[in-house]
């Protein structure tokens, strides 16, 4: 077999065998398939596509250049869930707890954030003394002891997205619904739970715009899962507005705990219990939606979630009374009486990253105290010199750019616009067909 025939092959929009796509997969991890092949061969997928026979080989394929944890030695039902990415989304962080007052095990290894989306690990970084690398041993004790640990990617976790990844990155071969969909369900895989829920996110801070994209998207990670023998499913949930009312790392770890404790941003609060009555009803621990939904809203008033969260933070070594604020803040308020009308998200992500609470590249230092609030919703009236929003960062001389870059995120109308729909669709598999389910 020759690289030069799989890329022709490719190229010409044929199939690809498993043989193939793992002679190219082990071959690029192993160093005889040089980053100029690879990225033809990449460009080749982009552009004709892969269909899911492949795509599930090619995330097989994935998943076996690495180590996998094998979690078939924890107690319970061990549950995975998964954002494709976006803005101010802590999810992770209100869900997890949650989880495990349910009494389901939630053994998770999450990423870090890059351009204009966030990452759990930077979040729980904020923490000062959080340990976010664990020994597997430290770690599935946690996760038996009280129900959850949230860990960052252990190195060896599947090698050959790490090495795409940074190709994709750089070749502009990201946004393809197959690649993404092995890259993701790769990790999924090798993270070892049985049940998996993936959060596709669809708007302008996400990377598919559309709610037929995602859909699509949704529909090759749920039948990846299901034909790897784990119970999968995706709600595809809006990234047309920031989630909750903080993005930055520390800002986000404060408003986590905001939902869990005496309230917060709706959004946020509805997408969490709509992830727990999700996994609820996967596992069989409940059969209705409506009651599943109101079993981890209790979880939240009776204050249950919230004191898993502080279990897991102390078990890891965080110090949440040391958080370190921000050493200047910038308000900016509403110039005349309208509505707001939408945001760029992703540029309000950038805005962030400007401020210091993002990266461009892996090695960049973030500042953990950096971040914007952002107290409106689209179809929110405003009134002239209320706040519009607040800018957080410990770098001097950021504001300016930052503020350029929020202000050109947002637009604003004298009418009233719609407001947004944050779950949009329901996918999963019932008897051998993927189905979906439009939610309003
Ligand atoms: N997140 C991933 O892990 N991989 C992708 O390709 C896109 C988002």
């Amino acid at each position: 077999m020759r690289s030069y025939d799989l890329i022709y092959k490719k190229r010409q929009g044929e199939k690809l065998s498993r043989e193939e796509i793992s002679f190219f997969i082990r071959g690029y991890v192993e160093g005889r398939i040089p980053d100029y092949q690879a990225s033809a061969f990449l460009m080749a997928a982009f552009l004709k596509g892969l269909d899911d026979e492949e795509t599930y080989y090619l995330t097989m394929e994935m998943l076996a250049s690495g180590d996998s944890l094998d979690l078939g030695d924890l107690e319970g039902i061990c549950v995975d869930k998964h954002s494709t990415g976006g803005v101010g989304d802590k999810t992770t962080l209100t869900l997890a707890p949650l989880l495990a007052s349910l009494g389901l095990k939630v053994a998770k290894m999450s990423g870090r954030g890059l351009g204009h989306t966030g990452g759990t690990i930077d979040k729980l970084e904020a923490i000062p003394g959080f340990r976010t690398e664990l020994s597997e041993e430290e770690f599935k004790g946690q996760v038996n002891r009280i129900g959850l640990s949230l860990i960052s990617q252990t190195k060896n976790l599947v090698p050959a997205d790490k090495l795409l990844y940074s190709l994709r990155d750089v070749t502009a071969t990201v946004d393809h619904p197959s690649l993404i969909a092995s890259s993701i369900m790769s990790k999924k895989l090798a993270a070892g739970s049985d049940y998996i829920l993936l959060d596709v996110k669809v708007g302008s801070g996400a990377f598919l715009k559309t709610l037929d994209e995602a859909i699509h998207l949704a529909r090759i990670m749920v039948s990846i899962g299901e034909m790897a023998g784990k119970k999968t499913r995706a709600l595809i949930t809006s990234m047309d507005q920031p989630l909750g009312y903080m993005v930055g790392n520390s800002l986000e770890i404060q408003e986590a705990m905001g939902i869990l404790g005496d309230g917060g941003a709706e959004d946020l609060r509805e997408l969490t219990l709509a992830l727990a009555a999700q996994l609820l009803l996967m596992t069989g621990k409940s059969t209705d939606y409506k009651d599943a939904y109101k079993e981890a809203e209790a979880q939240i008033n009776n204050g249950l979630a919230l004191e898993s969260f502080f279990e897991m933070v102390e078990a890891q070594g965080g110090k949440i009374k040391d958080m370190a604020v921000a050493s200047f803040q910038e308000v900016i308020f509403v110039e005349e009486d309208c509505y707001l009308a939408g945001f760029d998200t992703q540029m309000v992500g950038e805005a962030a990253a400007l401020l210091g609470a993002g990266r461009q590249t892996m090695e960049d230092e973030i500042d953990l105290t950096a971040g914007i609030y952002l107290p409106h919703k689209i179809g929110d009236k405003l009134s002239k010199g209320e706040l519009l929003a607040r800018l957080y960062t410990s770098r001097p001389g950021v504001f300016d750019d930052a503020r350029k870059r929020l202000l050109e995120a947002l637009s604003f109308s004298k009418d009233q616009p719609q407001k947004v729909e944050l779950i949009r669709a329901l996918v999963y598999k019932e008897g051998e067909e993927i189905k979906e389910v439009l939610w309003s």
